[in-house]
């Protein structure tokens, strides 16, 4: 193939929601790193406009209520990336069709209850068949995931982990909000949060609270408990029985906003102004271990760790098969350095 340009030569990916705004930084990524990219989602006008964009890639519509289309879309890759949310909906019908086909699946979900049903459901057949699938392959979930399991070290278990996100604003897509809704929804508009071992709803307000962020950063407030998907992923593999998210109240502020634009391009790279740092601490009795991500744009940086765990997968750098978070699929340590210089990367252990 003409288009291959690097290590993953000739490999094809399907991109499911490949016309979204995480689709296309993932599609743009699978190409710059030598993959050729199946451009597939349920609207065939929105992909071809895509490939007018991005010539020579082939064009696969699809719908999550016709598995045949599905099976077309996956017909000969290697792998498929699903972007399209809300995954409550998409996450099934694409994993169904990666176990049909016998290839990975990996996706972008960043909803806590559709990542707990990926697991729940697809455990058992996934581990069966050989296949590896990766859910919340992204920013909230994946980097969360593998930040704290690189944090671990030698750790086995620990008493707590928290990720804080320092993040400088937050303008969310429209898939953000429609994720948003729809998981609010599924939870009768509790709040959720991992405790003692478990996922456990409730109706306590939220509260606000200082984060000492490293420097330049410095203290900055968050919203506490404002749960992500690292909730599910690092419990998944982790003997952590506290997991709590915080979020820069600005970012949580702008989310909540109904007026706040979706994110624009600010650079050449279609990275927005938005700037991030990611801080997972894990305490284990008096001690803790830290490990700290900064970089630009939250939607820009999912397409690298997508593409990235797609490449191992592909190079047979996994640890395990069947349904599992990055840090337990991953060499954590060694997946974070590759992905210089999207994110750079701090372990800190005192
Ligand atoms: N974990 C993370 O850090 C992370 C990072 C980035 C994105 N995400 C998640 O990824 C999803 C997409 O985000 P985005 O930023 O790309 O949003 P977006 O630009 O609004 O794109 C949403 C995409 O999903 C498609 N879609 C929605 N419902 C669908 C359905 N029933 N069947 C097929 N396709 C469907 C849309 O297609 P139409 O235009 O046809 O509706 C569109 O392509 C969201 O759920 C978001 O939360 C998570």
């Amino acid at each position: 193939m003409g288009l291959a340009l690097g290590p993953g030569t000739g490999r094809t990916v399907t991109v499911f929601g490949a016309y979204g705004h995480t689709g296309r930084f993932v599609v743009a990524q699978l190409r710059k790193r030598g993959f050729v990219p199946l451009l597939s989602g349920r609207d065939a006008g929105k992909l071809r406009a895509l490939a007018a964009s991005e010539p020579g890639l082939e064009v696969r519509p699809a719908s999550v209520d016709d598995p045949a289309s599905l099976d077309r879309a996956l017909d000969g890759a290697d792998a498929v990336i699903n972007c399209a949310g809300p995954f409550a909906v998409t996450a099934a019908p694409v994993i169904e069709a990666a176990l049909r086909a016998g290839i990975p699946y990996v996706d972008v979900a960043a909803e806590i209850e559709a990542n707990l049903d990926t697991f729940t459901h697809f455990a058992d057949r996934a581990r069966a068949a050989g296949v590896a699938v990766v859910p919340a392959m992204a920013f909230y979930g994946g980097l969360g995931d593998l930040l704290a399991t690189a944090a671990m070290g030698d750790w086995t278990a620990a008493d707590e982990a928290t990720i804080a996100y320092g993040l400088s604003s937050w303008h969310p897509t429209p898939g953000t909000r429609t994720a948003g809704a729809v998981s609010g929804e599924r939870r009768g508009g509790r709040r959720v949060r991992y405790t003692q071992g478990r996922l456990e709803y409730h109706d306590d307000a939220p509260t606000l609270l200082k984060w000492p962020f490293p420097d330049p950063m410095g203290t900055r407030e968050v919203v506490a408990e404002f749960t992500m998907a690292d909730v599910v992923t690092l419990p998944s593999h982790l003997s952590i029985p506290e997991v709590r998210t915080h979020m820069a109240s600005e970012a949580a502020r702008d989310l909540s906003a109904p007026d706040t634009p979706a994110p624009t391009a600010a650079d050449d790279n279609g990275r927005s102004d938005q700037t991030f740092l990611v801080e997972a601490v894990i305490r284990s009795g008096h001690t803790e271990r830290r490990a700290v991500a900064r970089g630009r744009d939250i939607y820009v940086v999912t397409a690298p760790l997508a593409v990235e765990a797609v490449h191992r997968i592909f190079t047979g750098r996994t640890r395990t098969l069947g349904v599992a978070s990055a840090g337990e699929v991953f060499d954590a340590p060694d997946f974070l350095r590759a992905l210089s210089p999207h994110i750079t990367v701090e372990l800190h252990y005192s």
